[in-house]
């Protein structure tokens, strides 16, 4: 079987058995390169994220200290990481009936000192967010860069993910609380979430 097959069996079963998978070098090297390279050249396009929608929206740097920079599903720049996601729903679809509609997602950049607390994937009275994925783009990132990505799998009990340049992270959207912990070196990733179609 080819490794991005593989790769793709391997976040399924993932995600069947534990409702959650981490995959290492879902992209190559220089794919990872590549991205973060879009990134540094769109630096002044990011704006500070914020908490919820319309009236909700809030900046909060208490909570979030990230900067995004949405991404259009036909970027060119971005095609070779979004043909890879599309395959990836595609399989979910096929093989776990989640009725994948769009992938919605953006760049996300923490600058050193940043985090994001302890949150659910789910903008209030709206379930369409259906499995997260984050793909980090941090070549050599070492154990003390921090940044973790804290994996929520019961109250008291999770799981550190550091992020890796080329791993991908998915999980359900509505079943694991989640943080980032500080980083203390820039934090680069892409960070999207597969929507259900709203019947
Ligand atoms: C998010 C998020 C996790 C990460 O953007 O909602 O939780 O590891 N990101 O970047
Ligand atoms: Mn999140």
């Amino acid at each position: 079987m080819k490794q991005r097959a593989m790769g793709i069996e391997f976040i399924i079963d993932g995600l069947v058995k534990n409702g959650f998978a981490v995959l290492p070098q879902f992209l190559k090297q220089h794919e990872v390169n590549a991205l973060a390279q879009v990134m540094q050249e769109r630096k002044n396009l990011f704006h500070q994220a914020g908490i919820g929608r319309n009236a909700c929206h809030a900046v909060l740097e208490q909570i979030r200290g990230d900067e995004i920079c949405w991404i259009e599903p036909t970027d060119p720049l971005a095609a070779t990481a979004l043909a890879q996601l599309a395959e990836l729903k595609y399989a979910l679809n096929s093989q776990l009936y989640l009725g994948l509609d769009e992938l919605e997602c953006h760049f996300a950049i923490y600058p050193v000192g940043s985090f994001y607390k302890r949150h659910l994937d789910q903008h209030r009275g709206e379930d369409t967010r259906v499995v997260t994925i984050v793909l980090y783009l941090n070549p050599a990132w070492q154990a003390h860069d921090g940044g973790e990505l804290r994996l929520y799998l019961g109250e008291e009990q999770y799981m550190d993910i550091a992020p890796v340049g080329g791993s991908l992270v998915v999980f359900l959207s509505n079943q694991f609380e989640h943080e980032v912990l500080v980083s203390k070196r820039e934090r680069l990733s892409l960070t999207g979430w597969f929507r259900r179609r709203l019947i």
